[in-house]
């Protein structure tokens, strides 16, 4: 299958195909379906970390007119178990969080239910818990694997130990991250319809599919028997990857009894409920010649998981292709802890990994006397260090020196505390950034009617980030019609089986699958007319000969006020390679909000976990601070023209998630050069800023 692809829609700014449904509020997200006699539900929620479930007295709850039901694990229906224990709802009287569910109350109306919640008594057997996140704790553990099973969690070459006593200069220091919450605008929401055997969810989600399946096992329905639909949803930067507690809570509801039921979780449950971003503990050490190169490389990373899931996040990997070292070595240690279960958010491992790794490289830059961007150039790679085989495409250098001459690089004076306006002082950073392509299989299905209309099917999800307008302008390429000819269909369980939009594989995989249908669609119309026609992705058989990532350079200009300690980011600048893009206006658009989100990152998000409660406090909008406009500058992004033979048909890489990675370093970096202040431990708030 070597079909030419000759591009016209991919690559020209579309307009979002969903654009106009989305500002005049007509596309309907998960909550918004109105469904006849539909009831609600509203969890009642551990108030203990560790222990169990005593009694539940129910009965002022019940009492309430408009009750329907109420359910604990005192009543509740036997689900067949998953892979994720957080899922077993109900099952048991055992906690393993603070914000658990405990018991639930199904109403007639959303208030009722929420009302009936706060009426049910809890009583419960407490035992301590531990939920400490510590280098030094004596029972940190080497997990099996990380990225659920896809690389390993330790890896040496060579003499880590004695290329760093040997090293001309070397650096030995700890950065730190805290735990930090996803918060897409939409919320995670569920509308449960059981009809006979079977059941349809409206389901705030990244993958119908995946969320399919779990119901399919916890309700021991055949999966053809549960159909999940998804068309639009507002965000969700990992957290709506796999289901959560709340889509079986609203299953079950909706089984016991027999009434639809939807659910919204309040921004207060999603704190508890939907996952986040471990906190990280890295221990960064380099070694170089006092040219700069480096001869080793260590990145050592504590983090948690919860008791009840495991997840183990690959916070070191990045580091494990970045730079030619020969001496190399990154390990990832758990402490599991009593607290709610962290997963997925955006760029997981490369994300926070590369703060540290970026704010050290810039520290090394410091400690040779060398400029930062030609440290990262002396330092660039000739084949992947890690597995030895060339990179399809490596971008990083071209990203660099474009950035460099955009952001005016050149009339930066590297000693720090140099540049001053009245009371601000001002520097600029730089740091490097990188992201797999990851693709997984996926299938579309491609039908022509005999008016030349094409309807093209696929279980993508949509999750605020241009799907419907991307994979219509791939199927029209591949079709060699116009976009206006290209009829899609996303977000339905019902259609043909795709991964989750995660680990920014969606327009690469899915567009994979769309090009190979319409590629065979294309090859039969030359033989007989009409026809329905599928198409696969299955593997890339050149990922194993390549080593496939995405690049970019990131630069920040920061005021840092000289009595107060605040600080302003007057200027970032995104520079990406990453292979071909399809649609600029909605890249564009998923960098800056990537690199919105790294400045949050940077400044202001952090979830506090009160070790009394073993639980996030700071669990709404007023405490937990995320960037708004006023906090964003001028973001100005750009990137090269990149063709990769290698990754795909189409030449694309996934973009979703790079934006966020090494916003956070640059702006530490930036805030390095304009204080002579190095802060490791994020966000970088005011405190610790002041003398
Ligand atoms: Mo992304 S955190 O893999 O949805």
């Amino acid at each position: 299958m070597k079909m030419q692809l000759i591009t016209r829609a991919i690559g020209a700014p579309l307009n979002r195909v969903d654009g106009v449904q989305k500002v005049t509020g007509t596309a309907k997200y998960a909550y918004e379906y109105s469904v006849e006699g539909v009831t609600h539900v509203f969890p009642v929620q551990s108030t203990i970390a560790k222990g169990r479930v005593v009694s539940i007295d129910a009965h002022a709850a019940q009492a309430l007119p408009g009750v329907i039901a109420v359910l604990s694990h005192e009543n509740a229906p036997r689900l067949a178990p998953v892979d994720d224990a957080e899922l077993a709802v109900f099952q048991s009287d055992a906690i393993a969080y603070h914000g658990q569910f405990v018991a639930a109350v199904v109403a007639e109306t959303s208030e009722i239910a929420r009302q009936a919640a706060s009426l049910v008594v809890v009583r419960y057997e407490e035992q301590p818990h531990d939920v400490e996140l510590r280098a030094d704790r004596g029972d940190l553990y080497k997990p099996q694997s990380i990225i659920l099973g896809r690389a390993q969690t330790d890896t040496e070459s060579g003499d880590v130990e004695a290329a760093l006593t040997s090293a001309a200069v070397s650096l030995d220091h700890t950065y730190t991250t805290p735990a930090e919450h996803n918060n897409p605008l939409e919320p995670h929401a569920t509308t449960a319809i059981w009809s006979d055997e079977e059941v349809t969810l409206y389901d705030s989600n990244q993958g119908s599919h995946a969320t399919r399946d779990t119901v399919a096992t916890a309700f021991r329905l055949p999966p053809e028997r549960v159909r999940v639909i998804a068309r639009s949803v507002g965000g969700g930067f990992g957290s709506k990857g796999f289901p959560h507690p709340h889509t079986i809570l609203t299953v079950m509801a909706a089984q016991a009894t027999r009434r639809p039921v939807k659910l919204a979780l309040t921004r207060q449950q999603m704190f508890a409920l939907v996952g986040y971003r471990t906190p990280t503990i890295q221990r960064m050490r380099l070694g170089a010649e006092s040219n700069g190169r480096l001869t080793a490389i260590a990145h050592d990373v504590v983090e948690q998981t919860a008791t009840i899931h495991e997840f183990a996040e690959q916070t070191a990997v990045a580091t494990r292709m970045m730079y030619a070292a020969p001496n190399r070595r990154t390990t990832h240690r758990l402490a599991r802890l009593d607290v709610p279960a962290n997963s997925w958010m955006r760029a997981p491992g490369e994300c926070p990994g590369m703060f540290a790794l970026e704010s050290a490289m810039d520290e090394l830059a410091i400690a040779c006397g060398l400029d930062p961007i030609e440290l990262r150039i002396r330092n660039e790679p000739a084949v992947d260090p890690e597995s030895g085989h060339p990179f399809s495409s490596r971008g990083l250098v071209a990203c660099l020196r474009e950035g460099a001459q955009r952001f005016g690089w050149a009339q930066r004076d590297p000693k720090p505390r140099t540049r001053r306006d009245g009371s601000w002082l001002i520097g600029i950073g730089v740091a490097a950034l990188t992201y797999p392509v990851y693709q997984f299989p996926a299938t579309a299905l491609v039908q022509v009617d005999p008016a030349g209309n094409y309807r093209v099917r696929i279980d993508a999800t949509d999750i605020g980030t241009g799907a419907w307008t991307v994979l219509t302008q791939i199927a029209a390429d591949a079709l060699e019609v116009p976009p206006e000819r290209v009829q899609l269909e996303i977000g339905d369980s019902a259609l043909p089986r795709a991964f989750v939009a995660g680990a920014s594989s969606g327009t690469a995989s899915w567009g994979w699958a769309i090009f190979s249908a319409a590629s065979a669609l294309r090859t039969r119309l030359h033989e007989e007319y009409g026809g329905i026609v599928p198409g696969a992705f299955e593997t890339n058989p050149e990922a194993q000969q390549f080593s496939m990532h995405a690049f970019g350079a990131q630069f920040a200009e920061v005021r840092v006020h000289m009595t107060t300690g605040e600080v302003r980011v007057p200027r970032l600048l995104g520079v990406f390679a990453a292979g071909r893009i399809i649609n600029p206006k909605t890249a564009r658009s998923q960098f800056l909000g990537g690199m919105t989100m790294g400045l949050s990152m940077a400044l202001h998000e952090e979830s506090v976990l009160d070790p009394r409660f073993g639980d996030y406090v700071n669990h709404d909008f007023a405490e937990y601070h995320i960037a708004t406009n006023a906090d964003v500058g001028t973001i100005d992004v750009t990137w090269i023209d990149e063709e990769d033979p290698h990754v795909n048909p189409l030449g694309a890489k996934g973009i979703g998630e790079i934006g966020i990675v090494g916003t956070a370093a640059a702006i530490a970096n930036a805030v390095y050069h304009a204080t002579g202040i190095r802060v490791r431990d994020l966000p970088i708030t005011l405190d610790k800023l002041l003398p």
